[in-house]
Order: C-alpha cells, then structure tokens, then sequence
C-alpha cells in the first residue's frame, strides 16, 4: 500500500506563524544527534520538508555546507531570510522531497524535521540512500505540540481542535487512508527496506510554559487550523479557544513537559551490507533498551499528528 498524497498547499500562509511559535527542538537533542554522528563543522547537510529551518539553524555550524528544501515558497522565503548573513553556507530549494535533484552519495546527514509522515515515505527513503555517503546518516526528529498530554487545558485543547477541524472540513486536510498505511508499514519498515541500519532512537523533555497567545499563534502554524483552513471563521475560532483554555484553569501560563525524539538510520559502510535490512528494536550497542524504545514509541504515535 503506498503513502496517500498530502495536498501540497496545506501550509500555504502557515510561514510566519510557524516561525514565531513552533518552540525550537531542545538544544539537549541537537548536542546528542551531532555527537553520535561526529559532525565536525567540515560536511554537508541536506534538511527536507524544512519550515522555516527548524534543524537546519540549530546545527548550522556544525556543517560546511546546508542544504534546505520544502515544497511551499513561503516557507522558503522566510528560512532563506534568515540565512542571508551566511549566504555561502545555505542553498534553498522549493520543491516536493520527492521530486527533488540531488547529487548522489553526497551529503553526511539528512535531516527530516515533523515531516516524514507527510511524505511518499519508500520514495523519499530511497532517495535519502542515494543522496547520503556511505556510513552516513538519516536523523528523524519529532515532537512539540501542546496538545501532547493529559492535564486538563490539554484535554480542552484536543476537544476544541477535533471540533474546528471538523466544522472548517479540515479533517479532509488528512488523505484517506493515512493511518492504514502509517499503520501496515511502520516507519522502521520503511527505511529498513531502503537499505537503512536503525541505530538508535533518543529524546530530550523540557519544561514550556505557553501563554494562551503562544498556544493559538501554535495553532495557526498547523495544516489544518491554519488561517486558510479556518477561512472567515479564523477570528471565532480564536475567541472559542482563548474561552476554553481559561475556562479551565485560572493561572496565565499552561504547563507542559514537552518531549522531542530523533530516531537515527545509518548507510551500512562499503562492502559490509547489502541490500534491505532487517529493522532492530535499539538494542545495539548505540542504542536504546526495549523499554525505552516502547516509551519512544508511545511518545512518536501521540506526536505524529497531521499538523
Ligand atoms: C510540520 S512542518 C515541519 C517543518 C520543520 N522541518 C520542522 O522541523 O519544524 C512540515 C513541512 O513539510 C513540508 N512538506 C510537506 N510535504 C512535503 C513534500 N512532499 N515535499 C517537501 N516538503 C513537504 C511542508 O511544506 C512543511 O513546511
């Protein structure tokens, strides 16, 4: 069963939003990726699906050189504002990870930032092999939504949601037939069957503390309660939500133990591997135990929503 197709301009106008109010990924998670790959400021980065460069900033000295690429232009705009102080290092490109031109055997990481569901994910994996060096790597990084959690102004936030999304028709944001196929062929599967090594799956929790503003600028940041999915109804979806959080609870700030994950994948090196690999549950010497990686797990299908 192949990945159903996402519409390409679900984060059309999203850009600004997302810039503002998507928290950064924990500097502990950063530190620990480019430590266990070795990144010494001499390689190449490719980042894809990258927003307004979410990974690519927080690792921007630890590459030579930094590819960025993301299918929507305003994305792009933003991101490659941002780099224009360092215009040498960083090369923009607006296009589909799918449909993308890269030279092979290239890069030293590739980075995939909340998107990887989003995409023809046996298309984009393979190609990912191709592009990256032997023995180089394949980080998938996730998490960091508010709604992510149990405490009460979560459970409120999560009933508002489903309701706006359903009410704006935004639940067709979400192709039919997207879960089945996240569910027939786990993640694991899928880079495993492109010649992958899973070699270790991590995560850092911080502590956030979000203001009712941040928690709807964060909103407005998804695909599917974003100003162009809410359309004219984007000012009563604020008011509704705004009510609802206070509503409550009567303390200013919602509190959140906010957990990120990366999940590693290796190129075998020349010579040691061929073909699909066989997926192991992080229990190799880099990696993680059982448990951890069940923990992992549980955290991934919460975080992975179609935001
Ligand atoms: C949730 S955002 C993630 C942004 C950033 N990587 C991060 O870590 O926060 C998803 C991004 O994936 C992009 N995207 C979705 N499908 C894509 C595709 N097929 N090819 C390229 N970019 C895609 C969207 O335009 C959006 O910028």
């Amino acid at each position: 069963m192949a990945d159903p197709r996402f519409r390409a301009d679900l984060y059309d106008g999203t850009a600004e939003w997302y810039d503002a109010y998507r928290p950064p990924y924990p500097p502990e998670l950063i530190d620990d990726l480019v430590a266990r790959i070795g990144a010494d400021g001499t390689g190449r980065l490719l980042d894809i699906a990258c927003g307004t460069g979410q990974v690519p900033f927080a690792v921007r000295g630890c590459f030579a050189e930094i590819w960025a690429a993301d299918q929507e232009p305003g994305m792009i705009a933003v991101a490659a504002g941002k780099a224009a102080d360092d215009a040498a290092r960083f090369r923009f490109i607006t296009g589909t990870a799918e449909e993308l031109e890269a030279p092979s055997g290239v890069f030293d990481l590739v980075t995939i930032g909340n998107a990887f569901h989003r995409l023809r994910r046996d298309v984009v994996a393979a190609n990912v092999r191709r592009w990256l060096r032997p023995g180089g790597y394949l980080a998938l990084l996730w998490g960091g939504s508010p709604w992510n959690g149990g405490a009460p102004w979560q459970q409120t936030l999560q009933v508002v949601m489903h309701r706006w999304q359903h009410r704006s028709g935004a639940d067709e944001r979400i192709p039919a037939g997207y879960d089945e196929a996240r569910r027939a062929h786990p993640d694991h599967d899928i880079l495993a069957a492109a010649g992958f090594a899973i070699i270790a799956t991590f995560q850092a929790t911080v502590s956030r503390a979000w203001t009712a503003d941040e928690i709807a600028g964060y909103l407005r940041s998804t695909s599917v309660l974003s100003s162009a999915a809410l359309g004219h109804e984007a000012d009563d979806f604020d008011a509704d939500l705004r009510n609802a959080l206070r509503s409550c609870q009567r303390d200013e700030l919602y509190l959140q133990d906010l957990t990120f994950s990366c999940e590693l994948a290796r190129v075998p090196l020349l010579g040691l591997q061929r073909g699909p690999i066989v997926a192991r549950s992080c229990t190799s010497a880099e990696g993680r135990n059982d448990l951890l990686h069940q923990q992992v797990a549980r955290v991934l299908s919460a975080g992975h929503g179609s935001t």
